[in-house]
């Protein structure tokens, strides 16, 4: 039996019941899961691969798991695409990304992985790049793999990281964006073309890290026109904190400015997070048939991803696809429309001041959506807590005066030492303010200002804990509208 035949044969029969898991955010069948993969529109269906390891919940040697979805909310499973079994790729199958080829195949550009230890014991990856064809279930790795190496790199790129191509087309020729390290280690992002998809050649470094100011390697780059600007998302390791800005390790960051065709180099003009809560990384975007860029993301941090602490037997979800647009120069991120179709049980409340603390049966749940608009009035701290209970609590604070929205799941049912607190400094804050809650089970996903600025964080709370409280500090002027959520078909 190949690799590939003895994780699927694993996977069907140890998949973890719907119960144990979130009601409509990506989760793998069984065992790990890290980045989205091969985000794509094919054979009239939405396709998302992920970085897999369907035997525990750790990491281990990468698979390429599969789902299908019509509406970026209800998704199926496929059978697992990949798997690392060849000579190229032994150690792994890590990230990359699909399109569909002149002839109508669904081709999938990873980056495989093989492990070389050298003479003092040191162990190293050699990274290439390589292809895979399918018709939407199954795939084919091509017998010209692998397609880049660090043949096709200028003198001093490292092979060793050297990851996660994401590919387009214009016109007749084929590009990708891959993650690279320079000779200095600072991380880069490369840019090759193709007519092929086989014969690459590189272009040129379309950005990079400024010395490090951004981390170290950048990976899972993804570079796109939207709203007439040029943007590249990219997740970089081992950055340093600035100010409450960009945390400590390794997170999502998005460059916005303008492609200089001459030199083939992004000018950027603003650089920021692309979420402040706890878990957020390794975005991937596609474009549907009607023009709308959606991004998912793997909803973990890398340093806190081992943390499992409620014992499942699945590790790692994904955010809920958002629908991009640039406003005012600036990235906005907003949960897709198609949520909508599940809304039920719909309430909302109209010019209410609060002064003091509020709950309503009609708000509560752990699978909800609804949105906080403060107009006005003279509070200056307002709180919303979420799956709360006598024992647990996660808060989210508006401190109107400094700005600041604090996050805080210190009292969620964290066992472990993990990041609790995150702080983002609302842009433009007004006298008014939205904030725009989803909740599945042990996420949330906070929209502010019309997904000016998100915060995405995991709530590792028991789920008996369901209240929903508000709080103000003075008197706060409110509208509040809220959804539960139905999935029965
Ligand atoms: C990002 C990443 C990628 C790599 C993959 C391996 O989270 O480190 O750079 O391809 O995960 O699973």
């Amino acid at each position: 039996m190949t690799k590939l035949e003895e994780a699927n044969n694993y996977q069907e029969l140890n998949k973890i019941p719907e119960e144990e898991k979130p009601l409509f955010h990506v989760t793998a069948p069984v065992g790990w899961l890290n980045d989205p993969n091969g985000f794509s529109s094919y054979d009239d269906k939405f396709h998302l691969f992920y970085q897999y390891h369907p035997y525990s919940v750790k990491w281990g040697p990468m698979y390429w798991g599969h789902k299908t979805t019509k509406d970026f909310v209800t998704w199926d499973d496929l059978p697992i695409a990949l798997a690392p079994e060849d000579e190229y790729d032994s150690y792994g199958c890590y990230s990359g990304s699909a399109i569909t080829t002149e002839d109508g195949k669904h081709a999938l550009v990873y980056t495989g992985v093989v492990e070389e230890v050298d003479e003092n014991g040191v162990r190293n990856e050699i990274q290439t790049q390589c292809l895979a064809l399918g018709d939407g279930v199954t795939y084919e790795k091509i017998p010209e793999n692998p397609i880049i190496t660090q043949e096709h790199l200028p003198e001093g790129f490292s092979k060793y990281h050297f990851r996660d191509p994401k590919i387009w087309k214009e016109v007749d020729t084929y590009y990708l964006v891959v993650g690279n390290l320079d000779e200095k280690d600072d991380g880069q992002v490369l840019l090759f073309e193709s007519k092929d998809m086989k014969d690459w050649k590189y272009v040129s470094v379309l950005a990079d890290n400024h010395n490090g100011k951004y981390g170290r390697m950048w990976e899972c780059p993804d570079f796109f026109n939207l709203d007439s600007h040029s943007v590249l998302l990219v997740s970089p390791q081992d950055m340093l904190a600035e100010g409450i800005d960009f945390y400590n390790g390794n997170h999502g960051i998005v460059l916005i400015g303008d492609y200089d065709e001459n030199n083939h180099h992004l000018r950027e003009n603003q650089i920021e997070m692309l979420d402040y809560g706890t878990e957020f990384y390794a975005p991937q975007t596609l474009l549907t048939e009607d023009g709308r860029r959606i991004m998912i993301a793997w909803m973990a941090s890398w340093d806190m991803s081992h943390v499992n602490p409620i014992d499942q037997k699945w590790n790692g979800m994904m955010t809920l696809p958002r629908e991009l647009h640039i406003r005012d120069g600036k990235l906005h991120q907003y949960p897709v429309k198609e949520i909508e179709n599940y809304w039920t049980d719909s309430f909302s409340i109209d010019n209410f001041n609060l002064s003091g603390e509020i709950s309503f049966p009609e708000i509560r749940g752990r699978v909800i959506d609804f949105t906080v608009n403060i107009e006005g009035g003279d509070y200056s701290k307002f709180t919303v807590y979420l799956g709360k209970n006598d024992r647990f609590q996660t808060s989210v604070t508006y401190n109107r005066e400094k700005g600041i929205i604090k996050f805080d799941r210190t009292y969620s049912g964290m066992k472990r030492d993990v990041v609790c607190e995150r702080k983002l400094k609302v842009e433009n804050a007004s006298e008014e303010i939205s904030i725009r809650f989803i909740l599945d089970r042990n996420s949330v996903e906070i929209f502010i200002n019309d997904g000016r600025q998100t915060l995405t964080s995991l709530m590792y709370t028991p789920q008996e804990a369901d209240q929903i409280v508000f709080e103000s500090e003075g008197t706060a002027e409110l509208n509040i509208t809220s959804h539960k959520l139905n999935f029965e078909k």
